[in-house]
């Protein structure tokens, strides 16, 4: 299995309950390292950006709403299998489908209030990790 980098996002529901830690606890236990980590509050015009491809969805609006409510921390994690591994640490998108022991499971209220994003595939992975990092901001 290749060692890979994938994009992290800790989402306002999660900042605003405080269990950014418990969220990290549960990817570095899984083998997963935050190679890079940064707090910030997202503009509207960066979270349409970074939603872009969910622009004619109904939710799209409710979605740049939600992300630009509170901070959310930014992160890289780098592991083995790192984009499919993340994948399963979060669970399904709607917590209601997720499975018991992930972090939408556990921690989310609802599909749009779902605590995490994560990468999908390794090449939006290096897309989303450029739109938030730069290489010298990145340390594994
Ligand atoms: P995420 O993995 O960040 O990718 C896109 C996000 O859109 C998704 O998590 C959800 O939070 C949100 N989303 C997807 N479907 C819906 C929906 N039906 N209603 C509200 N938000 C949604």
């Amino acid at each position: 299995m290749a060692v890979e980098r994938t994009l992290s996002i800790i989402k306002p529901d999660a900042t605003k309950k405080n269990i950014t830690g418990k969220i990290n606890t549960r990817f570095e236990e899984a083998g997963l390292r935050i190679v890079a980590q940064k707090r910030i509050f997202l503009s509207r015009r960066e979270a349409g950006i970074f939603y872009e491809i969910h622009k004619d969805r109904p939710f799209f609006g409710e979605l740049v709403e939600f992300m630009v409510s509170g901070p959310v921390v930014v992160q890289v994690l780098e592991g083995k299998n790192a984009v499919a591994k993340n994948r399963k640490i979060m669970g399904a998108t709607n917590p209601k489908d997720a499975a018991s022991g992930t972090i939408r499971r556990d921690f989310a209220a609802s599909i749009g209030e779902n605590c995490v994003h994560g990468s999908d595939s390794q090449e939006n992975a290096k897309n989303e990790i450029t739109f938030f990092f730069s290489g010298c901001e990145i340390v594994g």
